[in-house]
């Protein structure tokens, strides 16, 4: 039986490396459309998490996990020997920076040298770690074809195919994302498509691995550059004594050419601080400067030194000092309602104010505790506690925060995400970015 016909007749067997944000709500979905799902990490306590029917990752409910794992649909493993057994291996492993801020694919090498010793003809290795163009073919098909000596796009598949979750977002999730596959040749293509087009409603083929490598960081670019421009025209607007949220929904009215992107302290999160640089650090390589990726990323990394210069006019008008205050930071989440803490600029804010001399807190009800560069810090247990704080800042517009109690509450505000917007009165010790 070919890998499409098993897939079609939900006899394939799928294994996923790399059990997180990314990983473990495809192999719940694969699962729950009855496909037999392995999945591997390296780490045990997830494993083992994952094996009674938890899961801590937001966007797949333990109510959704814990059937699957009780029918046998879907089980967990610290070892590779599953991958013996498959018939298709998706990778879903981290791809961060390195400390000089250039790719650091050492997941995913890891994660193939751990495939090597099982790879079976037949098979279908999908890469769904954003990576640069080219990496798959570059970097990926040799370590496959030096296993065994099977031929890519002859005796095994490979093909890139890039995750696009949103964690946290209600409408778009797994199955309705269409998704983005390009493989090594036609018939990788097919399988992978097949792969996919088994519980997710859109497929779309592009005609190579580099190319939709490509098309993941152009979404991400785009991003990060939109971002990048609307916290300058943030930065504008404070000089010109404008209230950019104000400009910017006005300028959404407008029903086509326009499309509304929202200044805040930064950029934050596993992808959009971070892809873009794999896209500028691959065209470096080939003697090409990507100047709007860098411009992006300078401006998007000064955010957090405005927030503080912010807080810093906002005390200073209250003839206070930075130096000693009190600052309570609201929200260390990267966005709203949810629990990643990945590149959050609210923790660059907070090592900011720090270098300052100010006494800082923090409080997130999604985030008890993180530890940034071998620190540990714990959220205060709630608002209780808000009025003795010099000033609050709003890093995070969590849907749970009061923002009325907040303003109402606090001697002074600064408010970042705009979140104070529709609290009426009090506004004259509220500050905008
Ligand atoms: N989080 C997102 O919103 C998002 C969205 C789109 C794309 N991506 C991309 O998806 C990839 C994964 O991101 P994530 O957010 O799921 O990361 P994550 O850190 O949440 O999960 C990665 C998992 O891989 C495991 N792992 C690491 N090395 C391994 C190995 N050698 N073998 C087995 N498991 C291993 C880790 O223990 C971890 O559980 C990245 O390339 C990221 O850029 C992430």
């Amino acid at each position: 039986m070919s890998l499409v016909e098993k897939i079609q007749d939900r006899s394939a067997k799928i294994v996923v490396i790399g059990l997180g944000y990314v990983g473990l709500p495809l192999a719940a979905r694969c699962a729950g459309v009855g496909l037999r799902t392995m999945g591997i990490d390296i780490q045990q306590a997830r494993v083992d998490r994952i094996n009674r029917g938890e899961s801590d990752i937001g966007d797949v409910p333990s109510e959704i996990l814990a059937p699957l794992v009780k029918a046998g649909t879907l089980t967990a493993h610290t070892t590779f020997e599953v991958v013996a057994d498959a018939d298709a291996v998706v990778i879903c492993v981290p791809t961060p920076l390195s400390k000089t801020r250039d790719p650091d694919n050492s997941y995913i090498i890891k994660a193939l040298e751990s495939v090597q010793p099982y790879v079976q003809k037949g098979q279908l290795f999908v890469l769904e770690s954003t990576t640069y163009p080219g990496f798959t073919r570059e970097v990926m098909v040799p370590m496959l074809e030096a296993a065994k000596g099977y031929k890519a796009g002859v005796e095994i598949n490979v093909a890139f195919s890039p995750e696009r979750i949103d964690p946290g977002n209600e409408k778009y999730g797994v199955k309705n994302t269409t998704k983005i596959v390009g493989g090594l040749t036609p018939a990788c293509s097919e399988a992978v498509a097949a792969l996919y087009g088994s519980f997710i409603d859109h497929v779309r083929m592009v005609t190579s691995p580099d190319c939709a490598e490509m098309v993941k960081l152009l979404e991400n670019t785009f991003r990060a550059v939109n971002i990048g421009l609307v916290n300058e025209v943030a930065l504008m607007c404070r000089k010109l004594g404008l209230n950019v949220f104000e400009v910017i929904e006005a300028a959404a009215t407008k029903p086509f050419g326009f499309m509304p992107f929202f200044p805040g302290p930064g950029l934050g999160g596993h992808c959009i601080p971070i892809d873009p640089l794999y896209l500028s650090w691959k065209l470096k390589s080939m003697n090409y400067q990507a100047r709007f990726i860098e411009l992006a990323d300078a401006i998007n990394s000064q955010m957090p030194a405005h927030v503080v210069g912010r807080v810093q006019d906002a005390l200073n008008d209250q003839c206070k000092s930075l130096k000693k205050a009190k600052v309570l930071v609201l929200g260390v989440a990267y966005k709203r309602d949810i629990d990643d803490f990945r590149e959050s600029p609210a923790i660059s804010v907070i090592e900011l104010l720090e270098k300052k001399g100010a006494l800082v807190d923090y409080y997130d009800p999604y985030v008890a505790s993180f530890r940034e560069d071998g620190h540990v810090r714990s959220s205060i247990a709630d608002l209780s506690q808000l009025a003795s704080y010099d000033v609050a800042v709003v890093t995070t517009d969590h849907k749970v925060f009061d923002m009325a109690d907040i303003v109402a509450r606090s001697p002074l505000v600064v408010d970042t995400r705009n979140a104070t917007k529709l609290v009426a009165g009090a506004k004259a010790h509220v500050y905008g970015l």
